[in-house]
This record gives structure tokens, C-alpha cells and sequence, in this order.
């Protein structure tokens, strides 16, 4: 047994279940909203947000500094680091960290910061026994001891023990691994963290995955303007007629909130066909819902053969962190799919990765390249000049209520 599966049980019997019934309910509110002739939940009033929301340097800076340094950030999965040695950098919210899992198997995270001159230790992805420094040699334990110091007599008026790299706080939890981005020995209470949402997403299955693809997309748009496409269906039918909309019906939608962290779920194409029908004839996929881990990740547990058409039952899951690029008006998105760890025939390969290209390019080349052109009307305009969220749009409505209470902005 790996290190990795020892500490992270297969899910359950009692674990499927509940997700099937999770997923039953989310079907039941999605069908009664199609026999109410295509109704979707709703917020009690639209909202306005001002352009400035996008555009002012004030405010991405408070966000910066109240949300992706204060925060827990998910940094990665444990599939994307499950062996001793493995190494991640995670830099996208601010200072550049490195997670290394020690020969322990625990995650430790640290500033990706030589105590010598400050030099990266590390770039991307790898696999190590002691990390050096590229500048001038010195090297460190996955411990983060300073285990190598060549010409040691320069510094022997120093206390090794006290140059060892910087800790960051980091949790790893059911297969996600949180870090808050700023020193510090706190403690990351994963589940305090995600109050109600930790007990939906503990049901998944998420340590036991493995990446299928991982891209990163930069966009002329503020973060939150990109983020706002995942939680609203209205759009699919305008933006999305060849590729979601052939699936997903547009403007019904569910939407519940979790404290800070939302879901919401959109109806499938297909369950047309149960409207009038008892729900014992109806077929209810694997759990489906787009969550929102406050304030920027996008985790996505779908049912893959809904965008290939056909009817097995496999489960996918998307990450794609949105992060502050710049200025107000840049951002980057880190989007990455997962598939279950035990779908590894080349044709459960093959699948998944022909699901997961066309996921990434239906982001980038619908959702996103309509966000850059907005975002250039927001810059161009008064910057109190609003844009208007829908009652339909409630889920984008709760996140920016949610962003603009945690940066103390009460415009
Ligand atoms: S900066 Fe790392 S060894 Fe000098
Ligand atoms: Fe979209």
C-alpha cells in the first residue's frame, strides 16, 4: 500500500450512497424547474456591481492582500505530488512555495527562498532527495533543513539549525492540499475552512485520481470577471450552441450556498424526456456540481459522458484556479482535469483526454475571448458605471457579495 493510500481510504459504500442521493435531489429541484416550463432559482433581486469592481487597482490590491495571502489557496492535489520526493511549486497567489513530501509522506511547504541570497530552489514539477540551490550550492532536506553548505568556514559564525527554509502553513485533506501564502506556523483547519461544503466534497473520491491534463490560460480580463463564467447557465445558448448547449439546457440552474463557497448545477439536455415520467424511470448520473472553494477555485465533479454522448457512467473532475494577473484588467487561469486512478486502459485514457481538451477549449475559445472585450468596455467607461446581475444570475451575485465583504468594500 502507498503512502498515499494508507492515508486516504477508498470511498465507501456509504460514501457512494451518499452522493447518489446528493445527486438525486439536485436532479429533483433541476426536473421541477423544467416542468415549471423551464424556470431556474433565483436571487430575491438583481445586482449591481461597478465597473470599478474590475478596475481599480485599490481593490485588487485588498484583494490580494485579504484573499490569496490570507486564505487557504488549493495548491494542488495529492494526485499531483502522491510519492515521497515529489516537489510542486505553487505560485500564482503571491510568493513562490514549494511543497515537498517528505520520506514520511507528509506535505510540508516552504518559500521557494535560498536563506543564502534568496534564489529559487526550484522550478515546476519534480522528483528529490535534497533540493539545491542553482546559485551556489546550497542545499536542503525535504525537511527543509539546511543540509549542504559549501565553503562552510565563510559562514561558521552562523547557526545552521537556523537556516532552514521559511514554512508556509499547508493541510492536506481528502486529496487537496491547502496552503495560506505568507509564513507562518498557523494551522489550516481544512474542514473549519469549508464548514458545510467539506462534507460534499469528502463523499468524492478525490485522492484516489490522477491528472489527465493540466494548461494554463492568460487573459485580459480581471480574475473575477473570467470566474463569473463558470456560475451562470445563461449564456449557453448564445456563447455555447455547438458544445454545451447541445448537453446542458441554458438559464435552469440550481444554486446553493455553503457559507463563502457555492454550487451550482445545470440540467442535462437529456432529462427533457423525464418531465412527467416518475423518478424511478429516470437515469441519474454520477454526481455532478460546479463548487466554489472561496474565493477562487472551480472544483467541477461531472459526468464526462455527458460531452462525449455516450452512456457510461465516469466521473471527471476539473480544477481551474483563477488568480489576479498584473493589473485589474489581466488574470491567469490554471485549469487541470483528473480522472478517476483506476480508468487507465488506453481507451478510458484516450477518452479522458479527448473530454478534457474539449472542456479547455470550450473555455478559452467561447467563455474567454468574450471576457477580454468586456473587460476593455470596463476600463474604457466611468468606473462607477454598474453591470447588472440577473435574479437568475444568484450564484455570481453571492460571490461577489462574498469577495467584496471579506475586502471590507461596502460601496
Ligand atoms: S542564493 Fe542559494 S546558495 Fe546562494
Ligand atoms: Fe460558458
Amino acid at each position: 500500500m502507498s503512502v498515499i493510500e494508507g492515508k486516504h481510504p477508498q470511498t465507501s459504500q456509504a460514501d457512494r450512497g451518499r452522493q447518489r442521493a446528493t445527486m438525486l435531489e439536485i436532479q429533483r429541484r433541476l426536473i421541477a424547474h423544467l416542468e415549471a416550463g423551464r424556470t431556474t432559482d433565483f436571487a430575491p433581486a438583481p445586482y449591481q456591481v461597478a465597473a470599478r469592481v474590475f478596475t481599480d487597482p485599490a481593490r485588487l490590491d485588498a484583494e490580494r492582500r485579504e484573499l490569496f495571502l490570507k486564505l487557504p489557496m488549493l495548491a494542488a492535489f495529492t494526485s499531483d505530488m502522491p510519492n515521497p520526493g515529489d516537489v510542486v511549486v505553487f505560485e500564482a497567489a503571491g510568493p513562490s512555495i514549494l511543497l515537498a513530501r517528505g520520506r514520511d509522506g507528509q506535505v510540508r511547504a516552504f518559500l521557494n527562498r535560498c536563506r543564502h541570497r534568496a534564489a529559487k530552489l526550484t522550478k515546476g514539477c519534480s522528483t528529490a532527495r535534497v533540493l539545491t540551490c542553482p546559485f551556489h550550492g546550497w542545499s536542503y532536506d525535504l525537511e527543509g533543513r539546511l543540509v549542504g553548505l559549501p565553503g562552510e568556514a565563510a559562514f561558521a559564525d552562523l547557526d545552521r539549525a537556523t537556516l532552514g527554509l521559511t514554512s508556509v502553513p499547508v493541510a492536506e485533506w481528502c486529496g487537496l492540499i491547502f496552503v495560506k501564502a505568507h509564513p507562518g506556523d498557523e494551522e489550516i483547519d481544512v474542514e473549519g475552512y469549508l464548514g458545510p461544503l467539506a462534507a460534499e466534497l469528502r463523499q468524492l473520491d478525490i485522492a484516489h485520481t490522477t491528472p489527465v491534463r493540466k494548461h494554463r490560460i492568460d487573459l485580459k480580463a480581471n480574475w473575477k470577471f473570467a470566474q463569473d463564467t463558470f456560475f451562470e447557465g445563461y449564456h449557453f445558448a448564445t456563447v455555447h450552441p455547438q458544445t454545451i448547449a447541445q448537453t446542458a439546457i441554458s438559464n435552469v440552474m440550481v444554486h446553493d450556498q455553503f457559507g463563502p463557497h457555492q454550487r451550482v448545477m445545470m440540467a442535462s439536455q437529456g432529462w427533457l424526456d423525464y418531465v412527467g415520467h416518475p423518478e424511478q424511470e429516470w437515469r441519474t448520473p454520477p454526481y455532478e456540481g460546479i463548487h466554489l472553494i472561496f474565493p477562487n477555485t472551480i472544483f467541477y465533479s461531472g459526468h464526462a459522458d455527458r460531452f462525449a454522448g455516450s452512456d457510461a457512467d465516469r466521473q471527471i473532475f476539473g480544477c481551474w484556479r483563477s488568480f489576479p494577473g498584473a493589473t485589474p484588467g489581466e488574470s491567469f487561469t490554471l485549469m487541470a482535469t483528473y480522472r478517476p486512478k483506476d480508468a487507465d486502459e488506453p481507451e478510458d485514457i484516450a477518452f479522458y483526454e479527448q473530454v478534457s481538451d474539449f472542456i479547455m477549449k470550450v473555455v478559452e475559445t467561447e467563455d474567454y475571448s468574450l471576457c477580454a472585450e468586456a473587460q476593455a468596455n470596463l476600463e474604457s467607461g466611468p468606473p462607477d458605471a454598474p453591470i447588472v446581475f440577473g435574479r437568475n444570475e444568484c450564484a455570481n451575485q453571492a460571490i461577489h457579495q462574498r469577495i467584496a465583504e471579506a475586502v471590507g468594500d461596502d460601496s
